[in-house]
């Protein structure tokens, strides 16, 4: 019996990086786990590395910055399932190093549009179903970038901070009916996303950097972050709302 049995989990842009590690680690604790991505293909994939290893799951595409396209795969999820325990805000866009006078209004909307309020979407359309449970676990994914800004991602930034003011406000509002909402801020992770980041620089040199920026001196894997949610979607964390844990080996500091 894994610490999740029975759960229904859906996790946002679970087609890769950090998203992917933490739908299977739901998995492999006993979760039914919804893999929502823009993109079908990895989502498909993911399915296929959870059915592999005997989880369960199924794929949903849909864009979290849509509103149709969320309520819509919400409520798919539940008609399929019969119930929607654990939501995972991870789904995100980076942006690379750009002064600020650069910024598009296109670039500056991206941002807010998938990481800020792609979570506001989510979260609208499940609590519903969660209140009616009278449970449930809202963990959004911000950034190490919310707490230690670095330049030139003043969008990246600002998105993600409204993440975690989003996941305080969300606590104390949902805390009556018993929904937990928790943050957790990963440091530079070693996924698709990061050399985005650096998409200016040569790439081993800004691996580099990145690595050299970490405290405890390697870049966070997709298993620190997956075993961070399993723990707040779980009962062993009952206790804990509105909290923003960094998992970021010290890169905050
Ligand atoms: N990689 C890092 O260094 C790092 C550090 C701190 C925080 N984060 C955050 O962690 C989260 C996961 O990042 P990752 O590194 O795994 O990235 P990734 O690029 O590997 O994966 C992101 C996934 O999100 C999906 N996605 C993008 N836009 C979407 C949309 N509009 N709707 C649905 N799905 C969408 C993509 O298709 C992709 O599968 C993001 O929120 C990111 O900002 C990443």
């Amino acid at each position: 019996m894994g610490k999740l049995t029975n759960q229904v989990a859906l996790v946002t842009g679970s087609g890769s990086g950090l998203g992917r590690g933490i739908a299977m680690k739901l998995a492999s604790e006993g979760a039914t786990v919804v893999i929502a991505d823009l993109r079908e293909g990895p989502a498909q994939e993911t399915l296929h590395l959870i059915e592999q290893a005997g989880g369960k799951g199924i794929a949903v595409q849909v864009d979290v910055s849509n509103p149709e396209a969320v309520k819509n795969a919400i409520e798919t999820v539940v008609s399929q399932l019969g119930q929607l325990d654990i939501l995972v805000n991870n789904a995100g866009a980076p942006m690379s190093f750009t002064p600020v006078e650069e910024v598009s209004e296109e670039l500056w909307d991206l941002m807010m549009d998938v990481n800020a309020k792609g979570p506001f979407l989510t979260s609208k359309y499940a609590v519903p179903y969660m209140k009616k449970n009278g449970k449930g676990s809202i963990i959004n994914i911000s950034s190490i970038a919310s707490r230690r800004v670095r330049p030139g991602l003043s969008a990246y930034c600002a998105s993600k901070g409204a993440v975690i003011l989003l996941t305080e406000a969300l606590a104390i509002e949902l805390a009556n009916s018993k929904v937990r909402v928790n943050a957790i801020n990963p440091g530079p992770a070693e996924t698709p996303m990061l050399p985005k980041f650096f998409a200016s620089m040569d790439p081993v040199e800004g691996r580099k950097l990145y690595e050299e920026s970490v405290p405890l001196g390697r870049l966070c894997q997709p298993e620190d972050i997956a075993n961070m949610v399993a723990y707040l979607a779980s009962e062993e964390a009952s206790f804990i709302t509105g909290a923003t844990f960094n998992v970021d080996g010290g890169r905050g500091l």
